[in-house]
């Protein structure tokens, strides 16, 4: 079953994170902020009240997603950059052993559902490139994404500043890249 994040959901949110993107990518105040927050969505897949696995949405502006695509930012087509607020789908995670069922697609798709009820034209999603594969990268094409552009080292300055130890590179700095990928709904102007 899929349904929105609530504040006891915290700390099984906090584990998966730091199993599945690395210690501390995300901090256990800013989970606690953003599932009392509008302008974010946490989803979480939960079965026999066990969370399996949780996507997290934000709806960003001109400024942060500046930030979040770097380089990338200043090659994007005017009549994106236009756009006053963007969908951001900052993580899907699944727990180990529940991988490979369906789960972080569903995630994905039941986002991409969410997208269509906000004013939002353009979504966009970053799938973390490790040695062996792009993680995400499939789900998000067979969800309506479309691939835009690798941007190497994407984590080194972050795992830094933030002390986050990558579950591939381990202490930091993370050495992996990330492949930008954009989704447009189509029936909004
Ligand atoms: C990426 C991630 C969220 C995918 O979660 P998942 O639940 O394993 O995803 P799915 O099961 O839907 O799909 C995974 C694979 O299993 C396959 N699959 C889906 N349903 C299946 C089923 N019922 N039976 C067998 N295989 C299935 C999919 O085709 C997919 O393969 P592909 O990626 O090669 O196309 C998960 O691996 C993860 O947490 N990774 C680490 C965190 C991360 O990098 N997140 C993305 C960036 S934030």
């Amino acid at each position: 079953m899929i349904r929105n994040a609530k504040e006891k959901d915290l700390n099984e949110i906090y584990e998966i994170s730091n199993e599945q993107l690395g210690f501390n990518y995300i901090k256990k105040d800013s989970i606690k902020h953003l599932i009392n927050n509008n302008f974010a969505i946490i989803l979480i897949f939960e079965e026999n009240k066990e969370i399996l696995g949780f996507s997290l949405f934000e709806i960003i502006d001109n400024d942060r997603l500046k930030l979040e695509l770097k380089t990338l930012y200043k090659k994007l087509d005017k009549k994106i950059k236009n756009s006053n607020n963007f969908g951001f789908l900052n993580i899907v995670a699944v727990k180990e052993k529940s991988k490979g069922k369906g789960i972080g697609s569903l995630l994905t798709l039941e986002t991409i559902d969410k997208v269509k009820q906000q004013n939002i034209k353009y979504t966009f999603s970053l799938a973390w490139q490790n040695k062996t594969k792009i993680n995400i990268g499939n789900i998000l094409l067979r969800s309506g994404f479309k691939q835009l552009q690798k941007i190497e080292n994407y984590y080194y300055e972050d795992s830094i500043a933030k002390k986050y130890s990558c579950p591939t590179c381990g202490e930091p700095p993370c050495k992996c890249s990330a492949i930008v990928y954009i989704y447009e709904e189509k029936t909004k102007l």
